[in-house]
């Protein structure tokens, strides 16, 4: 009997996933015979029944494209708005898979969309998931597609600010997405040689960031490039109040300029590296200005290296479809790929431990911490 595939996206878009749908598609369609259906914008498409049909055209030329052709949302089966009120719409979800006969639905996504996927299976749905995010915080996989993209746009970007800093003997503050995990401060902190880098598994001393500043300063290099995560935090008690202080704050048209560089996202989350180089600025006084990359980490063409892991876990999907195994998250491991049973997948999150081997080395070449 031919197999039907459902396949659907959720939670925030990430280079790579057209790849994995091509990749699924692909070997799914032209190697094991199968049939493949999208559902649009996530958990709210294949409960509304909004389709997308996946075949051999459709599927052609997107391996390159950034972003999802299906859409994306982060609804969630359990609690939908519906109708101006939060629902509970997996019955109808279920009702959908069945109405379309499907022998699998697969969701490409990150640590929300595991639980979501799981809770479905809980409820008799086969269920395959594949661990997208570029924060690269899915638990049980050796990396997550998206983060490759954007660990190389960021590093870009630090490579850039350094010589704006150089010139202007300033302090440049750049955040990175990454959630509450500091892969993507980390990585591109290292890759691009940033002074500083404030991550959400080390707590910071705004002190002990100013020391390392002024330290450089001392040996002739008066300026600074701190890369810090979305998620960093101070250790309690340990900020630094810039009221009152001999040097100024930020000024208005510095916070505006350093504002009109983010995003939605970056707006919400300015206080805090705002905040920081204010008082990098108070204590060390040396200018300072921020850069919130935002939204341009998640955005346009898929890195070499997220191509071939987006192939590699989704031509291995289709694999594990024709073999008729179920309930599992398709993960990286080494050169290959592994299923990992879901359960053991939710309600995780893969943080930086403290003992990385990124962190030793960041030691190592003299990158501050803020420890
Ligand atoms: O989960 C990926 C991510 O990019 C996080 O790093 C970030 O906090 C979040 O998405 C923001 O996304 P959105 O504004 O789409 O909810």
């Amino acid at each position: 009997m031919t197999k039907r595939i459902g396949l659907l996206t959720a939670g925030g878009d990430s280079p790579g996933l057209n790849a994995v749908l091509r990749g699924i598609g692909k070997a799914a369609l032209e190697c094991f015979g199968m049939e493949v259906i999208g559902f649009r914008d996530g958990f709210r498409g294949l409960m509304e029944d909004r389709t997308m049909e996946l075949d051999e055209e459709t599927l052609s030329g997107i391996l390159t494209v950034g972003g999802t052709i299906l859409g994306t949302s982060r609804d969630k089966p359990h609690r939908m708005p519906v109708g101006g009120r939060v629902l509970d719409m997996t019955d109808q979800i279920v009702n959908n898979y069945q109405k379309h006969d499907l022998n699998v639905l697969v969701c490409l996504g990150g640590g929300g969309t595991q639980k979501n996927a799981y809770r479905l299976m809980q409820k008799g749905l086969n269920i395959m998931t594949l661990p997208k995010t570029i924060d690269n915080d899915v638990a049980m996989t050796d990396i997550s597609f998206g983060f490759d993209t954007a660990l190389t746009i960021a590093t870009e970007a630090i490579d850039r600010l350094h010589s704006t800093a150089h010139s202007h003997h300033r302090i440049i503050v750049v955040e990175t997405m990454g959630h509450k995990a500091g892969w993507l401060a980390l990585g591109a902190g290292l890759a691009g040689g940033a002074d500083v880098i404030l991550i959400p598994e080390i707590p910071y001393d705004v002190r002990k960031v100013s020391e390392a500043i002024l330290g450089r300063s001392r040996v002739g290099k008066p300026f600074s490039i701190v890369a810090v995560a979305e998620g960093a935090m101070p250790k309690s008690g340990t900020e630094v109040l810039s009221q009152g202080n001999k040097h100024r704050p930020l000024s208005k048209a510095a916070q505006k300029r350093s504002l009109d560089q983010g995003t939605e996202m970056g707006a919400m989350q300015v206080g805090h590296a705002m905040r920081l180089a204010r008082q990098l600025e108070t204590l060390t006084g040396l200018e300072s200005r921020v850069t919130i990359l935002g939204y341009l980490q998640r955005g346009g063409t898929p890195s070499a290296g997220d191509r071939l892991l987006a192939t590699r876990l989704g031509t291995a999907c289709a694999a594990l479809i024709r073999d008729g195994i179920y309930g599992v998250m398709v993960a990286a491991r080494g050169e290959g790929t592994e299923p990992v049973p879901l359960e053991e997948v939710v309600g995780k999150k893969k943080t930086v431990p403290r003992n990385h081997t990124w962190i030793q080395s960041a030691r190592l070449v003299g990158t501050a911490l803020g420890d």
